[in-house]
């Protein structure tokens, strides 16, 4: 089986104000009664006919720690180990540390790393490519999971494929992690790109090696940080103090970039990371008008709207808008022209300047 390392470190400023610091958007219901996290847990535990999965790895930090297990609970789903950063140092470190204390436990430990935050409808059909991505992984390959671009995103990473894909696993030539706005226009019109979903299949020694390669100064902090990790309440505290010598980078920088032994499985079945109210928008579906209006929202000849309200005694009405959004709590309401997605976090570095 592979173990599901599951990364829950991020805030998600662009969601405000339903995502916040102290309660980022994996922990939210933000469509349907499940939360992000909640759904990815259930997506990646169990398995299907071509995929089994041992109980996850999660890696957080303290503040999320009890977050995490009750909504674990809620699901019916029992952690495998929740391991605690005591600072957030970016996804290469926590990859490194979920890698080798998976690998203490089994050497030939199989690990599927996924964000806690995104959006995949279609479990069967991600099953499916899990389970093709075993393939290159037998070879000592770290495999990607490919997305079609739809348009000149600059917020991800590019995977350069060598060969059209057959609906088969496709050897990589080349991963470009965050392009300037002109060399993602470039990959979108070359064709030969897919956005990297920010899933990555592998045994845990072949990323541990690819470390040792290309990251070689993550190995003494993250190892002495494990080693040197103290349980608490059924949690696994790393060592502040090395871990804290952790240089803070994404793997996607330390790894992905630098290797050479990359495959990428294409994925067509439905993947959103919901970078903004407008994708919340988009994957709620939207109905002929293009209106998404939630539970206490009422739209009233409006078009491409999203109105919502996150408190139970609260109304929220719009009247006569178009291309809006709308979410209203009880301490914050954020209203927006939909063009202007990307600027919610303008407005939370704004507030954090007002003190
Ligand atoms: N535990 C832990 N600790 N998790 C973390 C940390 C950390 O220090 N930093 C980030 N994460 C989690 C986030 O919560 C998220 O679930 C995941 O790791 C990815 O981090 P992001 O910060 O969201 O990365 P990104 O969106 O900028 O870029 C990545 O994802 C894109 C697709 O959404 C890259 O892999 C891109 O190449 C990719 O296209
Ligand atoms: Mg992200």
């Amino acid at each position: 089986p592979i173990t599901p390392v599951i990364l829950c470190g991020g805030s998600g400023t662009r969601l405000w104000p339903l995502s916040r610091k102290s309660y980022p958007k994996q922990f939210v219901p933000l469509m349907g009664d499940e939360t992000l996290f909640q759904a990815s847990a259930r997506r990646l535990s169990g398995g299907s006919d071509t995929v089994r999965f041992n109980a996850p790895l999660i890696l957080t930090n303290a503040d999320f720690r009890f977050i995490v297990t009750e909504q674990l609970h809620e699901v019916g789903i029992d952690p495998g180990a929740v391991l605690i950063e005591p600072e957030g140092r970016n996804t290469a470190p926590a990859i490194l540390a979920a890698a080798l204390h998976a690998q203490a436990d089994d050497p030939d430990a199989i690990l599927l790393v996924a964000p806690s935050d995104h959006v995949v409808p279609d479990v069967a059909a991600f099953h499916a490519a899990v389970a093709q991505g075993l393939g290159p992984v037998t070879e000592g390959d770290l495999v990607t999971f490919g997305i079609t671009p739809a348009h000149a995103e600059t917020a991800y990473g590019y995977l350069e494929l060598a060969e059209a894909p057959q609906g088969t696993p496709v050897k990589l030539k080349r991963f470009v992690e965050k392009p300037d706005a002109q060399t993602a226009a470039d990959m979108l019109a070359a064709g030969t790109y897919l956005w990297n979903a920010g899933i990555f299949l592998f045994r845990a020694a072949d990323i541990i090696a690819a470390f040792h390669t290309h990251a070689p100064d993550l190995i003494a902090p993250v190892t002495q940080a494990l080693e040197q990790a103290k349980p608490d309440l059924g949690f696994l505290r790393l060592a502040p103090e090395p871990w804290a010598g952790a240089q803070d980078i994404s793997v996607d920088y330390a790894v992905m970039e630098r290797a050479d032994n990359l495959s990428v499985v294409p994925f067509a079945a439905g993947w959103s990371d919901l970078g903004g109210w407008d994708a919340v928008w988009r994957e709620s579906g939207p109905d002929a008008s293009g209106v998404v209006a939630g539970h206490n929202a009422t739209a009233i000849d409006c078009t491409n709207t999203l109105l919502r309200t996150e408190d139970e005694g609260q109304q929220i009405v719009g009247i006569g808008l178009d291309n809006i959004m709308a979410v209203a709590m009880g301490d914050a309401v954020l209203v927006a022209d939909m063009s202007r997605a990307q600027d919610v976090k303008r407005a939370v570095t704004a507030l954090k300047d007002q003190g």
